[in-house]
């Protein structure tokens, strides 16, 4: 049988990243990516992915112009963001719209190279409009217009919050996105090129990576830390807190990852930035924890000879609550991150595609005859 989990199996050839596994090192175009999250905006690195190269000035304009105007999301989405549930999860919302926005898309069904970066770029603005609308909405808030002239991190936490953040606020969510627009061939990313390789369409591709991104194993890990973060009453507490889910054959979320053998190094990126925001006066709690958990960590694995270090959910966690990012809502902002990626990949596939179609091994029982269903027990 084939590697369970297709761990170490190339599924794609890829210009947009690579990630180097056992240096710890994540690279998008050639770009070490902590030279983009100090150098670049979030909205260059989605000009890096989508045609290879950093605009210059006059083409990061026509992009911001584009990101701007196609931001606005179709009342008819809108409402049925309204329509959902209160205790729906923002992903399922999310993966909703997303798929709605596929239906009031001029370009839904055009499969042209030109169509699809369109889509690309209009999906990756309205995921933030969208995001920011469910938690407005479900809180019996309107939704907010994206406001002219904001990136589209500000845009977010304005969305969010009906305020403009501070420049600090907006850096560091702009750093967030990031760090998390690409990365390999990821779950989501994977699941969004298996049905791009069916030659369906963007929206179809998007929404199965944002059903897949929900999952706890993947971008769901950032909202299961920050639970984690706040089920523990103080630092001291967190040692025995970790041992006894460990003793319990439990996972810690937002630490392990299937190709990083070292330090994810977007965890430090993000680890800075919460220690920037505390020293603005912010709560030095989660960090003091989150360095407890990570101590503990370090020494339970070593000790069972199976080190596992802070992935980049570790840090994103305390970063958005700080924020006032609800909890819930965090792999919503991944998922905003994301779509640069997903999309970018979506489009790889299609300019050099082959249905992705692997084998399974059966294992059942043979040769067996159906019998008539009264002498069946
Ligand atoms: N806490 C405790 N033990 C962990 C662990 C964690 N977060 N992550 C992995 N391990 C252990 C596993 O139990 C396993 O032990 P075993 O060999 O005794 O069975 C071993 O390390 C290998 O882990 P495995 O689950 O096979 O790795 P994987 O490559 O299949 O999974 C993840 C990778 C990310 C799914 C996994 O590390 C995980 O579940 N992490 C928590 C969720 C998370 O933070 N996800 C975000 C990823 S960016």
């Amino acid at each position: 049988m084939g590697s369970k989990g297709l761990e170490g199996i190339v599924a794609a050839r890829t210009t947009l990243s690579h990630v180097y596994g056992e240096e710890g090192r994540l690279v998008y175009g050639g770009y070490e990516i902590e030279d983009l999250a100090e150098n670049a905006s979030f909205e260059e690195v989605c000009h890096l992915l989508w045609f290879g190269e950093l605009p210059s000035r006059a083409g990061l304009e026509d992009l911001k112009a584009k990101l701007a105007r196609d931001a606005v999301v179709d009342e008819r989405v809108l409402d049925l963001v309204r329509a959902a549930p209160r205790e729906a999860h923002p992903m399922s919302t999310l993966r909703t719209a997303v798929s709605a926005l596929g239906l009031v898309d001029p370009d839904a069904e055009d499969m042209s190279a030109g169509a699809n970066l369109r889509k690309s770029i209009r999906l990756t603005a309205q995921a933030v409009t969208v995001t920011a609308a469910i938690d407005r909405l479900r809180n019996g808030k309107e939704a907010l217009a994206p406001r002219a002239g904001l990136s589209l991190a500000a845009n977010l936490l304005y969305m969010l919050h009906g305020e403009v953040p501070e420049a600090l606020a907006e850096r560091i969510i702009d750093a967030a996105l990031i760090v998390h627009a690409e990365h390999g061939m990821n779950a989501s990313t994977f699941a969004a090129r298996v049905t791009a390789a069916t030659l369906s369409d963007l929206h179809s591709a998007t929404t199965s990576a944002i059903g897949t991104l929900k999952g706890p194993l993947h971008g769901g890990a950032n909202e299961q830390v920050m639970r984690m973060l706040l089920e523990i009453p103080d630092p001291e507490a967190a040692g025995p807190y970790v041992r006894g889910k460990l003793e319990r054959g439990e996972k810690i979320m937002g630490f392990g990852h299937r190709v990083y053998r070292t330090t994810d190094p977007r965890a430090p990126i993000l680890k800075r930035l919460a220690e920037e925001l505390i020293r603005r006066g912010g709560n030095t709690r989660w960090l003091q924890i989150s360095d407890r958990i990570q101590e503990t960590m370090r020494e339970e694995m070593a000790r069972k000879g199976k080190p596992i270090y802070p992935n980049v959910d570790f840090f994103s966690a305390s970063v958005y609550y700080t924020l006032g990012i609800p909890l819930d809502l965090f792999t919503n902002v991944f998922a905003c991150a994301r779509m640069a990626g997903w999309t970018a990949h979506v489009m790889e596939q299609y300019s050099d595609n082959r249905l992705i179609r692997p084998a399974s091994e059966y294992v059942g029982p043979r040769g067996r005859k159906v019998r008539p269903i009264e002498e069946r027990a």
